[in-house]
């Protein structure tokens, strides 16, 4: 196993989540996901509780869904309101496990693991994505490789040069140091890169092009989020690694909810504080974030394979990788914990 059970993960982005069924496996674990009549979203096993078939193939009644093979009606809990058969007696026995769901942060968490330890408190706070003054967008992708190869991706910055040279990469950023702090289970990776020339996606950000400092902070929380403060600021606006609000800033909101050992639920977005009225630019940064996403996820998925074809090689690291290399100890260090 390579994914913490006892955790709160996304499932779904809140507008993802209808009156239709969704189903998605989170975790190794199939999950059919819809609203009742009142809003609120249910979260059960994709399974019928009688021959296995998914429910997420059924029709929705009432709060209630209706099996399409034999017609049972499984009720919200997972529990049936009426058997196959017409006159035999519910037998509320004959169940499909429900879990834990909240919607908060923009999102469905679904609690895997031992439901009665589901802490809602123990959601990771994701405090831009509902606050006001910020305004957040993004959206969802299916990646065929293990979760740990993206945070890798995400916690190491010398990968835009190339990876990204059209948009967010430039020279610059492989001069600039980095520095990498571990407290805890947080492990943090930044870099201030002084004095340059916005490349093209700040430069429209600012709409202006002047000499700036940029950032980048990347924060791995586990178990499978990375947010990146990003931004830069006009040189003359004189701003630090410390306080870094005059020019345009925002954070990358990035989590990959393991779907099985070698694919991952990819949501992504960014959640900005300037301009906030301006949907333009939401779309914009939207559009410009799924080029760039793509990106990454050609390189990921190309990975994944050669990974898989090349047992007899390891993954080696670097001092580029100390982000992704903390953050995978963090892992496993709470997956012994887990597992005792
Ligand atoms: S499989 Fe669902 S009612 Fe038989
Ligand atoms: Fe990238």
């Amino acid at each position: 196993m390579t994914f913490i059970r006892n955790r709160w993960y996304i499932a779904a982005w809140d507008g993802e989540v209808a009156n239709k069924p969704i189903s998605r496996k989170i975790c190794g674990e199939p999950i059919v996901m819809y609203r009742k009549l009142d809003g609120s979203v249910v979260a059960l096993r994709d399974a019928c509780p009688h021959r296995l078939l998914p429910l997420s193939m059924g029709m929705r009644e009432g709060d209630n869904i209706r099996c399409m093979y034999h017609g049972m009606l499984v009720g919200p809990d997972g529990t049936p309101e009426e058997m196959p058969q017409v006159h035999e007696r519910v037998n509320k026995k004959v169940c499909t496990p429900s879990y834990g769901v909240v919607e908060k942060f923009r999102y469905i968490w679904v609690w895997i693991g031992d439901q009665e330890k589901a802490d809602e408190t123990k959601i990771p706070n994701f405090w831009p994505c509902d606050s006001e003054g910020w305004v957040f967008d993004g959206g969802y992708m299916h990646v065929a490789c293990d979760y740990r190869l993206f945070i890798d991706n995400l916690m190491d910055l010398t990968h835009e040069t190339y990876v990204h040279a059209g948009s967010i990469g430039q020279k610059e950023l492989k001069e600039a140091p980095l520095e990498t702090v571990v407290d805890g289970d947080k492990v943090t990776l930044s870099r201030w890169i002084p004095n340059i020339s916005p490349p093209p996606f700040w430069r429209d950000a600012l709409q202006k092009d002047v000499p700036v400092d940029r950032w980048q902070i990347c924060e791995f929380i586990e178990p499978c989020s990375v947010h990146i403060d990003v931004g830069v600021s006009p040189v003359e606006n004189g701003d630090t690694i410390e306080s870094h609000d005059s020019g345009v800033r925002g954070f990358v909101v990035d989590s990959m909810t393991p779907e099985t050992e070698t694919t991952c639920h990819y949501f992504w977005g960014m959640v900005r504080n300037f301009r906030i009225e301006d949907q333009g630019l939401t779309d914009r940064i939207k559009n410009g974030q799924f080029k760039i996403f793509s990106e990454d996820i050609d390189i990921l998925e190309g990975q994944q394979i050669s990974i898989a074809d090349n047992p007899d090689m390891a993954l080696r690291v670097l001092s580029i990788d100390s982000g992704g290399t903390h953050a995978r100890r963090v892992i496993e260090k709470l997956m012994k914990v887990e597992n005792g």
